[in-house]
C-alpha cells in the first residue's frame, strides 16, 4: 500500500511553533527536571575522580567526625555527572528548524537531513517530517507521517533510500507504544505498511545488517521495564521478504534510547539507559512521572559469530543518543545525551561534550565542547563540518538540569583523532 506524502502547511507550522515556545518553558522544566528519591546502584566511579576516604586516628573527637562526613560527601559528589575536559570549537548558528522537537528521529541522505516526528512539548507531538539540505543550508521540503505512525521512541534505519520506522511511542506526554512499522521511500516520499514487530518497544536500538532489519532492546509497554528481546526479518528495498519476524540472541542489557551503529560488518550498541518516565497510574492523559533510569557507558558488538562481544566504554554514561551520531572515516561519533543524575539534586544531567569511537585503535576520545548540553539531539556530517539540531538543552553553563525545547541548528568543524 503507497500513500502519497501531504503538502507543507504554513499555518500550523507558525501555530504549532507559538504553541511550543509558550508551553515548553513552563512545562519542560516541571516534568524533564522534577527530582525524586535517588537510590543508589551499582555502578563504579572512575577511579580518577575517586577519593580515598583517609583512616581515622581511633578515638575521633566531633571534629574528626566532621572531616570524614567531608570526605564521604567529596566522593559522591566526584561522579560522573561532571562536564568533562574538552576542546573548545567554533560553533556557527544556521538556520533553525521550523519547529522544536523532543525525542524526535532523524536520518541522513546524501545532502539531506529528514527530520521526524517528536514533542513540540510535552503535551504536543508533531506527525510530519521536516528535511534540511546541506547543500544551500535551507529547511523545507515537509510533508505529512501516516496517521498512524508512532510520534517519539521510534526505532529508525535507512539503506540509502527506504528509511523503515520502526514501533515507538504513539501520542504525547508517557502513551502507549505501537507496534505499527513502516517504509518511507524517499525517491518519492510514499509510505507503506510493514510487518508489526511482535510486541510494541519504545526506543529500541534498530539497525540494517546482512540483509535483515534487526530490532533489539528499547523498553516494554510501561515504558520503563528494559526488553531484552531481539528480532530481526529479512529485507530488500523496502519490502520484507519473510512474513514474520524471528527471535535472534538477546542483547546483554536491555533499555531504550542507545545509539546501534553498523560499520564494516560489525553491528554496535552503545550507552542506553535502563527505566523511563511512565504513566501516572490512572492519569486520564497519561501524565508522565519520573522513575529512576541507570545511564550507563557499556558498549557492545556482535559480529558474524553472532555473539555479543564486551567494547571499550563510553568516557562517561550517555543515554538519549539514538540518532545522535555519525559515521566519519571509521570513528562513531556521539553528540550530547543524558547521563546519570545529579547525586544529590536528582535531576537528570545532560551531557555537552561530542565523543569519538575510533574504530581503527577501538578507543575513546572526547573530541569537542558543545554550545550547551544537549539530549536527543539529531546529527548530520556534510563536508567536513558536523552538524546537530533539536533536542532539549540545558537551563545554562551551571545547571545541567533539562530545560527549553529547542529548533536551532548549529555546526562546527569536525577534527577527528587518527
Ligand atoms: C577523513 O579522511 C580524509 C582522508 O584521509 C581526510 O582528508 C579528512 O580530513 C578526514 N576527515 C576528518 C573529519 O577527520
Amino acid at each position: 500500500m503507497a500513500r502519497p506524502a501531504g503538502k507543507q502547511n504554513c499555518g500550523r507550522v507558525v501555530l504549532v511553533s507559538c504553541l511550543a515556545l509558550l508551553a515548553a518553558g513552563l512545562i519542560a522544566d516541571f516534568l524533564w527536571a522534577s527530582s525524586h528519591r535517588f537510590s543508589s546502584i551499582g555502578m563504579s566511579l572512575p577511579s580518577s575522580v575517586t577519593t580515598v576516604i583517609e583512616k581515622l586516628p581511633p578515638n575521633s573527637n566531633g571534629k574528626d567526625s566532621e572531616k570524614k562526613k567531608d570526605k564521604v560527601k567529596e566522593r559522591k559528589l566526584s561522579a560522573t555527572f561532571q562536564d568533562l575536559a574538552a576542546p573548545e570549537l567554533q560553533w556557527e548558528k544556521m538556520a533553525a528548524a521550523p519547529v522544536p522537537r523532543l525525542d524526535g528521529a532523524a536520518l541522513q541522505i546524501r545532502n539531506y537531513l529528514y527530520v521526524f516526528a517528536g514533542y513540540g512539548t510535552i503535551d504536543l507531538v508533531h506527525s510530519h517530517v521536516d528535511i534540511y539540505n546541506f547543500v544551500d543550508n535551507t529547511w523545507g521540503g515537509r510533508f505529512d507521517m501516516p496517521k498512524d505512525m508512532a510520534h517519539s521512541h521510534l526505532g529508525m534505519v535507512t539503506d540509502g533510500r527506504y528509511i523503515y520506522i520502526v514501533t515507538g511511542q504513539y501520542g504525547p506526554q508517557c502513551r502507549g507504544p505501537t507496534a505499527k512499522t513502516f517504509v518511507l521511500d524517499t525517491d518519492t516520499n510514499t509510505w507503506s505498511d510493514f510487518v508489526p514487530l511482535p510486541v510494541p518497544r519504545y526506543a529500541p536500538a534498530t539497525q540494517l545488517w546482512r540483509g535483515r532489519l534487526h530490532v533489539m532492546g528499547g523498553s516494554k509497554e510501561n515504558r520503563h521495564t528494559p526488553g531484552l528481546e531481539h528480532w530481526s526479518i529479512a529485507v530488500k528495498d523496502g519490502k520484507a521478504l519473510e512474513k514474520e519476524w524471528r527471535s535472534e540472541i538477546p542483547i546483554p542489557r536491555g533499555g531504550p534510547h542507545r545509539a546501534c551503529v553498523v560499520v564494516d560488518d560489525r553491528l554496535f550498541v552503545i550507552g542506553g539507559q535502563e527505566g523511563d518516565f511512565m504513566a501516572k497510574p490512572g492519569s486520564p492523559i497519561f501524565k508522565c512521572s519520573r522513575r529512576m533510569e541507570v545511564v550507563f557507558s557499556d558498549v557492545y558488538m556482535l559480529d558474524e559469530e553472532m555473539k555479543w562481544k564486551v567494547m571499550p566504554s563510553m568516557p562517561k554514561p550517555d543515554s538519549h543518543i539514538e540518532f545522535a551520531w555519525k559515521v566519519v572515516n571509521n570513528s562513531i561519533v556521539i553528540v550530547g545525551g543524558t547521563t546519570e543524575k545529579h547525586p544529590e539534586t536528582k535531576k537528570m544531567v545532560l551531557v555537552g561534550e561530542i565523543f569519538q569511537f575510533n574504530l581503527n585503535t577501538m578507543k575513546w576520545y572526547v573530541i569537542g565542547k558543545l554550545p550547551y548540553r544537549v539530549k536527543t539531539t539529531l546529527v548530520g556530517y556534510w563536508e567536513g563540518q558536523l552538524y546537530f539540531t533539536s533536542g532539549q538543552r540545558d537551563k545554562g553553563p551551571d545547571d545541567p538540569a533539562p530545560r527549553k525545547v529547542i529548533s536551532e541548528m548549529w555546526r562546527a568543524k569536525l577534527i577527528l583523532n587518527p
